[in-house]
């Protein structure tokens, strides 16, 4: 058994924004987690899973002496890519070339650790598989993962979310600071307009909001983000009714270059920054550099993008249910998708050309501690590193052999390696898998 995995937790840095409520949710979890070795919460997109995944594994993590390894599996389409992103999560590998999962089971061993995997509800089988590796090939690994479907295992225990409670708004709110759907509100409309606070005036207004809202989390925040602009009251009245009415009306009430920044922001999966922003989404017909700087800045207005600072520099991000929209969106108009990506693909290949790839990497592990894409090279070396980009770059093995200046057969035979190593079985999941590391 290797004793290379890193003993630092790999918890991502910390909460964006203020957290509130959910004591109850967090002593069970609690108690769940001390009693069963899988929990999965599960509930709708925007109520908060994410969040108290986040919050939870912090507070239990000195019952993990082995520490806790996040995964977010987000970014992630392709099913055989599961596996790889948990043990990228675990730190670099000790013998390359066996069955993912085999590997990752013996790689955790003993060890008494909190994997969080996150967004699984996408990639349902391959998560169970994951975690049944695990529960059966480990004595003591226990697994939280988050997801809107249950994985379906036996001995998976489930917190199931629910909204924010909200109060009755004629009812008494005299203590209704206490209710965490008005302090969420409040919390995130003081962002927008500073100065903001729940007073006896405007409680019954939030309530009312928050009310129409189901009490969803993320619905109040895009609520809170809109209140510059339409009011309080107007807000309280507007009858925004579900999420998906909710985002709906958000999106409409944007410009048409925040929609267009939004729909092809949505192909950056796990954040970006303004550069890339720029040269993804910014194609110098439709949309203009500036109009992206202005468009993202909106954006983050609106509580749609969410801004995080982090040692490498200001980042952005959209949530899960926000980004699912936007990729809608961008697959409704002709061709955007491919475009996108077009550029997508073209900003990648020409940081890795410049280096600046190599430098953001390094600022982003130090930055995010993403654990997918602070992952090592999983024992390839900087040559094979190099030919598994170019792959990605959807380069056949004879361009990749001038490219390199090397033999065809020598391409050839590093491809072959590289999947060995990586037990994938074909350039596409190579790509992918390069592509979900960005
Ligand atoms: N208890 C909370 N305190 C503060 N903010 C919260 C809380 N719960 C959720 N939020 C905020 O609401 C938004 C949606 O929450 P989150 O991303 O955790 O939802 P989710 O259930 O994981 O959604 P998805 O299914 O799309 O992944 C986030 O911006 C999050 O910060
Ligand atoms: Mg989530």
């Amino acid at each position: 058994m290797g004793g290379s995995a890193p003993r630092r937790d790999e918890r991502p840095s910390a909460e964006p924004a203020g957290f509130v409520g959910r004591r109850a949710e967090l002593l069970g979890g609690r108690q769940l987690l001390a009693g069963s070795r899988l929990v999965t919460l599960t509930g709708p997109g925007g109520v908060g899973k994410t969040r108290l995944a986040l919050r939870l594994a912090d507070r239990v993590h000195r019952t993990f002496p082995d520490g806790i390894r996040f995964v977010d599996l987000a970014g992630l389409d392709d099913p055989a890519l599961v596996p790889l992103a948990a043990a990228a999560a675990l730190g670099p590998p000790d013998r390359v070339g066996r069955p993912p999962l085999d590997a990752l089971a013996e790689r955790v061993g003993e060890r008494r650790l909190l994997l969080v995997i996150d967004n699984c509800e996408h990639l349902l089988t391959a998560c169970a598989e994951l975690t049944a590796a695990l529960l059966h090939g480990t004595p003591n690994a226990r697994i939280l993962a988050t997801s809107r479907h249950r994985l379906g295992l036996t001995g998976e225990h489930l917190l199931e979310l629910r909204p924010l409670p909200v109060p009755d708004p004629d009812g008494d709110l005299s203590d209704a600071d206490r209710h965490p759907a008005l302090a969420l509100f409040a919390d995130r409309a003081a962002a927008v307009v500073p100065g903001f606070r729940l007073t006896e005036a405007n409680r019954a207004a939030v309530a009312r909001l928050c009310r129409s809202l189901d009490g969803l989390p993320l619905a109040i925040e895009l609520a809170a983000g809109r209140l510059r602009d339409v009011g309080l009251d107007r807000l309280a009245d507007g009858h925004f009714g579900s999420l998906r009415a909710t985002v709906d009306r958000s999106h409409r009430l944007c410009t048409e270059q925040e929609r267009l920044t939004w729909a092809r922001a949505s192909v950056l999966a796990g954040g970006f920054d303004l550069e890339t922003a720029e040269a993804v989404c910014a194609d110098g017909v439709r949309l203009r550099s500036e109009e992206v700087l202005e468009a993202v800045a909106g954006l983050v207005d609106k509580s749609v993008l969410i801004r995080e600072a982090t040692a490498g520099g200001v980042r952005y991000r959209l949530l899960g249910t926000l980004r699912h929209y936007g990729l809608d969106r961008l697959r409704a108009l002709p061709d955007e998708e491919s475009a996108t990506r077009g550029r997508h693909r073209d900003r990648t290949r020409h940081q890795a050309g410049t280096g600046e790839r190599a430098r953001e990497i390094t600022t982003r592990r130090r930055a995010d501690q993403d654990s997918r894409r602070a992952a090592p090279d999983f024992g390839l070396t900087p040559r094979e590193s190099q030919v598994a980009e170019l792959v990605a770059q959807g380069l056949a093995n004879q361009q990749i052999a001038e490219r390199l200046v090397i033999a065809r057969r020598t391409a050839e035979g590093h491809v072959e390696r590289i999947l060995g190593k990586l037990g994938l079985s074909n350039r596409s999941q190579l790509a992918a898998w390069v592509t979900a590391r960005r």
